[in-house]
């Protein structure tokens, strides 16, 4: 079973406030992009990687993939608009003979075998799809403006994380078929043409780097 992971770097990282796109910021010694670079390549359930790089930082990629060390990267694409634009131009990368499809934030550096090995057995069971996910500590409302319309049920919640592992046809299908606009996931894109997904324990060292304050209390973990 071949495993191709799908590294999403080309986001612009406007709420960091700094000169360069997230990927490229500092973690730590290193640019942001670097920790899960490294350790999807160093990750014996990953065969080969197709990185989504902001537009004009292609090369730096290259170059930062290069430097690292990191064979298995087999090629960088220039990213989107959006997320699911940039992920839809790295699977034109990823070989037809490809069983799975590992999602990953680059903005989420901590990646690990554990959480690899709980997604692809997922697939494994049979599922169409797996993401990691955490249940949530505080209440969630839906607004309208600043109105309260609806309080849901915290019980049925679940904030959802990557790497997201999907069979790679079915993966294929949704994003060649549904709604790019409006996803915010790969897994969403799955579901809405009626694919399973499973859900399966996440990890809290996974949360995405959204602003300098995230970048502060994470750098310390590298
Ligand atoms: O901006 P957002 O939080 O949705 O970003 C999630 C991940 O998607 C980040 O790793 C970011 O680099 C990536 N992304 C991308 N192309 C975009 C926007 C975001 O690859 N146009």
């Amino acid at each position: 079973m071949s495993v191709w992971a799908v590294l999403a770097a080309a986001g612009s990282g406007e709420r960091l406030g700094t000169d360069r796109p997230k990927a490229f910021v500092r973690l730590g010694e290193q640019p942001l992009l670097a920790e899960s670079l490294e350790r999807l390549d160093a990750s014996d359930w990953v065969d080969a990687i197709v990185v989504a790089a902001p537009p004009g930082w292609e090369e730096p990629s290259i170059l930062l993939a290069e430097e690292l060390g990191c064979s298995k990267v087999s090629s960088c694409v220039t990213g989107g608009q959006t997320r699911a634009e940039s992920v839809k131009r790295a699977l034109a990368e990823v070989p037809d003979d490809a069983a799975v499809v590992l999602v990953h934030d680059a903005a989420r550096p901590y990646v690990d075998d554990a959480v690899i090995e709980r997604v692809l057995t997922a697939l494994n069971e049979g599922w169409d799809g797996a993401v990691p996910a955490l249940s949530l500590s505080d209440t969630v409302k839906r607004v309208d403006g600043d109105r309260v319309v609806e309080t849901l049920t915290r019980a049925e919640l679940r904030a959802v994380q990557t790497p997201q592992a999907f069979v790679a046809h079915v993966l294929r299908d949704a994003y060649e078929n549904g709604d790019l606009a409006t996803a915010t996931d790969c897994a969403s894109l799955v579901e809405a043409r009626g694919g399973r997904v499973k859900i399966v324990p996440g990890d809290y060292r996974l949360v995405k780097i959204t602003d300098a304050a995230d970048l502060e209390r994470m750098a310390p973990l590298t």
